[in-house]
């Protein structure tokens, strides 16, 4: 499990927020002290909340999380993020996940918002559901659809013996399905939502491997009107960012498309995004791909895992999608329409390879 580490450290650093940040952010803008008194839950204040807001997922009391979590017994422990501990749980029969904000945790309260004001204006087959929140007191939790085979991170790398390896036609109907969310977001929102955190544990698996995107905590209102880019603090997953999006915090609907890419790329190799294991020009697998690309050297670049199980056509294909997308200039990278119709059209290519 990889966890967020925000890109805003070092050389980058935090800027102030400007007028288009504040703008753009789909959190409310209430400042952290005065969202905690709009949250003093059930009832009251909290009800104002929603109600400002239209909210459709349900407030859910700490108690009701609780008990559909028997206390949030280890066994029922899924994993830990950025954001904090996951629980899976049952409620009204339903299995669901859990996410506790860690009050101490990078991401905070504006996360918690942003997620709950994100997700609950999304309704998508490939987006993850929230299925209601829970803000008492101090106490932030987020209550998702639960999805059964977990991220795809964990289908992909140190794998332990006994989990067989994604065969090519998986790996290739999760990619135009996670595509076909981002277009969900990029075009058929308005105004668009640029994601901003677009990765390989960000993507989870239902029956059947169906995938749909998660956690949309730094998710940012893409630009309006004239404008080409929002400005904004770097945040994201280190690997995934787009180069002029670490070198300037210029966020368009084209740096998901840079995080998608990396994305392809590890979902045909198997290597991490970053892979600090690896020789000095092996750790970051964009820049490590790009040359094998240019130079045709496709079957390299194939996961080692998957045995020579592929088609030759779709690797390729899969591959110049890939490179497509992680093209330095942001400009020059497609959209995601044609992403999702690329992927799609290599996934309905089934390979009788594979197996
Ligand atoms: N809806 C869900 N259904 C099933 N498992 C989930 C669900 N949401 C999260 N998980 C699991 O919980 C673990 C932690 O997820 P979380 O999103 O908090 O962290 P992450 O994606 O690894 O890192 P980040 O904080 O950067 O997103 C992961 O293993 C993930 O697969
Ligand atoms: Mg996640």
């Amino acid at each position: 499990m990889g966890s967020c580490v925000s890109c805003e450290k070092g050389a980058v650093g935090e800027r102030k927020k400007d007028p288009a940040e504040r703008q753009s952010q789909i959190a409310p803008t209430a400042s952290p002290s005065e969202m905690s008194r709009s949250e003093v839950s059930k009832g009251g204040e909290h009800t104002t909340f929603i109600s400002n807001h239209g909210l459709r997922s349900p407030s859910l009391t700490y108690e009701e999380l609780d008990v559909a979590t028997e206390r949030f017994a280890q066994e029922h422990f899924l994993g830990k993020g950025g954001f904090g501990e996951v629980y899976k749980g049952v409620l009204d029969g339903n299995h669901v996940a859990i996410k506790i904000l860690n009050p101490k945790g990078m991401q905070g309260t504006r996360e918690f918002f942003t997620e709950v004001m994100v997700l609950n204006r999304l309704d998508h087959p490939n987006l993850v559901k929230l299925v209601g929140y829970c803000a008492e007191w101090a106490q932030k939790l987020l209550v998702y659809e639960y999805m059964p085979l977990g991220s795809l991170e964990t289908h992909l790398f140190d794998l332990p013996p006994d989990k067989k390896p994604l065969d090519w036609n998986t790996r290739m109907k999760i990619l135009a399905g996670a595509a076909q969310g981002l277009q969900h977001l990029h075009v058929n929102t308005d105004p668009p939502i640029i994601n901003r955190d677009v990765k390989c544990s960000n993507i989870l698996l239902g029956e059947g491997y169906h995938p749909k995107l998660s956690d949309f905590g730094l998710a940012k209102l893409g630009p309006t009107g004239d404008d080409t880019h929002v400005s904004t603090r770097v945040m994201g997953t280190p690997g995934y960012c787009a180069p002029e999006y670490l070198e300037s915090g210029q966020l368009t609907l084209r740096s998901d498309i840079y995080s998608f890419g990396v994305v392809i790329l590890e979902v045909i190799t198997g290597r991490r995004a970053l892979d600090q294991t690896r020789s000095r020009d092996e750790r970051n697998l964009a820049e490590w791909a790009t040359p094998l690309i240019n130079q045709k050297e496709y079957s390299i670049l194939a996961d080692p895992a998957l045995s020579g199980q592929y088609s030759k056509t779709s690797l390729v294909q899969a591959l110049s999608v890939a490179q497509l997308c992680i093209q330095k200039t942001a400009r020059q990278r497609p959209l995601i329409t044609e992403v999702a119709s690329a992927l799609s059209h290599i996934s309905s290519r089934r390979s009788g390879s594979s197996r």
